[in-house]
């Protein structure tokens, strides 16, 4: 089971854009996909049309995860979506042991081929949870210089992360400049700042998502952009990044490490 989180500390970079086609995607595929919304502005439920009554907060709180899990509608995907209620989830789990790893123990029985983790852009606790959840990460970066910074924080953040917990493997599967116009300054300037840095670079993927306004009215649609506009350039530009993302196979380090696990304290 391939456990891969969509994370920047930026907002606007694509993140809710990308994790839902990275789980649509899997899903079309035939893999047996999971979309957990980690983000409380609840995008997942409104773009998926979902209208769950049991969420990610009740998961957090200790409900079971058969009980938050709902299906999307498509094919192979299920959805943990989220509400606004979710805003409260750090001042409730306040004085809840190891509450960095509540996520992880909560979906530890699961047996999805993928499951993606849609994040939001404050280093909270529920991002922390999601970061101890996957084993992989995938960075969104839009053309801008404010997404460069966010995306060297989330590393900062992931860095801190593989120090307090150690055994956790968090690999940075794919970066992905997303809204590319090689037209623009900003665009060509934000790539190569990409490619100088030693922390991004690796698993920069070259040509990432081009600037395609259908993503934004296919999202507004209920649909993915395959749906919506299977022949636009962000179509081709996310069948890309699938395949890369599903021919990389993944890490087959799956920690399970709850006889290892410390009560850390990060947030
Ligand atoms: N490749 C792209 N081209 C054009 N617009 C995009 C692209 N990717 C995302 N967007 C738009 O950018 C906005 C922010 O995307 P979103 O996925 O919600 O970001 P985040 O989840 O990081 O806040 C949305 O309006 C979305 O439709
Ligand atoms: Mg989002």
């Amino acid at each position: 089971m391939r456990k891969i989180a969509v994370v920047n500390m930026k907002g606007g970079v694509g993140k809710t854009t990308t994790a839902i086609h990275l789980a649509a995607g899997v899903a079309a595929r035939g893999a047996r996909g999971l979309l957990v919304d980690a983000d409380p502005q609840g995008t997942v439920a409104q773009v998926l049309r979902v209208q769950p009554v049991r969420t990610l907060i009740d998961l957090m709180l200790g409900a079971d995860a058969a009980s938050v899990i709902i299906p999307s509608g498509r094919p192979n995907l299920d959805v943990i979506a989220s509400t606004p209620a979710a805003f409260t989830l750090d001042a409730q789990l306040a004085g809840v042991m190891q509450r960095e790893t509540v996520l992880r123990r909560a979906l530890s029985k699961l047996t999805y081929d993928f499951v993606v983790v849609d994040t939001s852009p404050a280093m909270g606790l529920l991002t922390y949870n999601a970061l101890l959840y996957a084993n992989e990460l995938v960075l969104p970066v839009s053309m801008e210089p404010m997404a460069l910074t966010g995306a060297r924080q989330t590393l900062d953040g992931v860095e801190q992360i593989r120090l307090l917990w150690p055994e956790h493997s968090l690999n940075l599967l794919a970066v992905v400049p997303t809204g590319v116009n090689p037209a623009t300054h900003a665009s060509r300037a934000t790539l190569e700042a990409l490619q100088r840095d030693p922390r991004l670079n690796d698993a920069l993927v070259a040509n990432g998502i081009r600037q395609c306004i259908d993503l934004t009215y296919a999202v507004a649609a209920g649909q993915t952009i395959w749906e919506y506009a299977p022949k636009s350039r962000a179509a081709a530009d996310y069948t890309a990044l699938l395949d890369r993302i599903t021919a990389s196979g993944g890490d087959s380090h799956d920690s399970s490490y709850g006889q290892v696990e410390k009560a850390q304290t990060v947030v």
